[in-house]
């Protein structure tokens, strides 16, 4: 089963879109297994964003994630680093498609809303800097009511 982590980042909470973003997850069908309201650090901000360093957009991205809270989750799931991936749509708020959060809600790529680990390996990497272990709440979720058989 793979595990990834969503942010909802500082513009969607100023913006009131946690429970909008959080809903469109929970639709897909993945199960949510942690979740936070967390004011990120620097140091946490630039362990998460370590890919990114030197890049000069870089300085203010850190400055945006740190600049007021962000939601953090993880979802599980068959295939949830990619469901969540097409969910959130592409980087640019400008080529995401309808449908999609930074397609339907944003408009800046300074500005889009939310962060979803790009793959397995980034995801086991950024899980763990956002939650231990114990945050974790283990649970058998009744079967959607749709699925016969
Ligand atoms: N060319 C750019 N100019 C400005 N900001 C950028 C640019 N490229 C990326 N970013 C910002 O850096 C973040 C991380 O970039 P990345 O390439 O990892 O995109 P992503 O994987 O779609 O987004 P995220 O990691 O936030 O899910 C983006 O979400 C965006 O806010
Ligand atoms: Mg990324």
């Amino acid at each position: 089963m793979e595990r990834t982590l969503v942010l909802v980042k500082p513009d969607g909470v100023q913006r009131g879109l946690v429970g909008e973003v959080v809903s469109r997850f929970e639709r897909t069908g993945l199960k949510l297994t942690a979740l936070k309201l967390i004011q990120i650090s620097a140091s946490l901000a630039e362990r998460h964003y370590a890919e990114h360093k030197g890049k000069p957009f870089y300085d203010g991205l850190v400055s945006y994630i740190t600049s007021s809270p962000s939601v953090a989750m993880i979802l599980e799931g068959p295939e949830a680093v990619a469901i969540v991936r097409k969910a959130i749509g592409s980087t640019r708020p400008a080529e995401a498609q309808p449908g999609t959060v930074r397609g339907d809600l944003g408009i800046d790529v300074n500005r889009n809303l939310v962060h979803a680990s790009a793959n397995l390996e980034d995801a086991a990497r950024e899980a763990p800097l956002f939650f231990d272990e114990s945050e974790f709440v283990v649970y058998e979720r009744a079967v959607d009511p749709w699925i016969v058989g």
